[in-house]
């Protein structure tokens, strides 16, 4: 089956939130293609982040990019109804965070989002078998949910290829993000393995060294050359 073409999704989490606005123009200026958004509630995951209200806030600023909400709590189906009237394009959940997964998932298409499953390094993959229909993204952790700036998990690697197996058998347009330690000098071997879908956080806003609103362009063209190199 053909590739979806690849996307660059910047994690904002690594951004500086006292000027949450500018980055987001400034890492979409420099051709990224969707706004990765985390949520943690101190309680699926160790650490807090933002809400509903910081999406709201985005889009009134004017983001038209896909705005790829990681849902890092529980439970999920409030957060899902707020995330979407937020103006959230992706909503991803764990599996394990929710009780009903089919229901939370017809929910994110209910309300006329894109769904996803996000499955932690350990996690299996059991929970895609009987929902195969129902998901827009797939995506695999490749750090421990919690925090950015960490070193991305190898095994990963055999996992990504075991889900590009199932996406392929299954014959659905699903995509394969990979969520943590994504750097230049592995996202080649990453989309050989079967993402499309890149986060990086760390690896992005970590690259400004100046306050030239286009520092983002380097990385961004970088992640792109070492894509085109991908042997898929
Ligand atoms: C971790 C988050 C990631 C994180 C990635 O829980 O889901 O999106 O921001 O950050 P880096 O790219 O720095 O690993
Ligand atoms: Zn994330």
């Amino acid at each position: 089956m053909a590739r979806l073409p690849d996307l660059i999704s910047p994690s904002i989490l690594s951004a500086d939130f006292a000027r949450l606005g500018e980055e987001v123009d400034n890492v979409l200026k420099a051709g990224a293609d969707v706004v990765h958004f985390d949520v943690m509630d101190n309680h699926y995951v160790p650490n807090l982040t933002i809400g509903p209200l910081v999406c709201d806030a985005l889009r009134k600023h004017g983001v038209t990019a896909e705005i790829d909400v990681h849902l890092m709590v529980t439970p999920v189906d409030n957060l899902i109804n707020d995330f979407a009237k937020a103006g959230a394009s992706y909503i991803t959940f764990h599996p394990d965070a929710t009780i009903h997964v089919d229901r939370s998932l017809q929910l994110v298409h209910d309300l006329g989002c894109k769904s996803g499953l996000v499955f932690n390094p350990a996690a299996p993959l059991d929970a895609l078998e009987y929902v195969m229909d129902k998901v827009d993204l797939i995506m695999l952790m490749s750090v421990n949910p919690g925090f950015g700036g960490q070193s991305f998990i190898p095994s990963t690697m055999t996992k990504l290829k075991q889900v590009r197996k199932m996406i392929d058998d299954s014959g659905y347009d699903i995509r394969l993000e990979v969520d943590g330690g994504v750097k230049a000098n592995n996202i080649k071997e990453i989309k050989e393995a079967g993402a499309d879908m890149f986060v990086a956080g760390s690896a992005i806003f970590g690259a400004a060294n100046s306050d030239d609103p286009n520092h983002y362009d380097s990385i961004i063209t970088e992640f792109r050359s070492e894509l085109a190199k991908a042997n898929v």
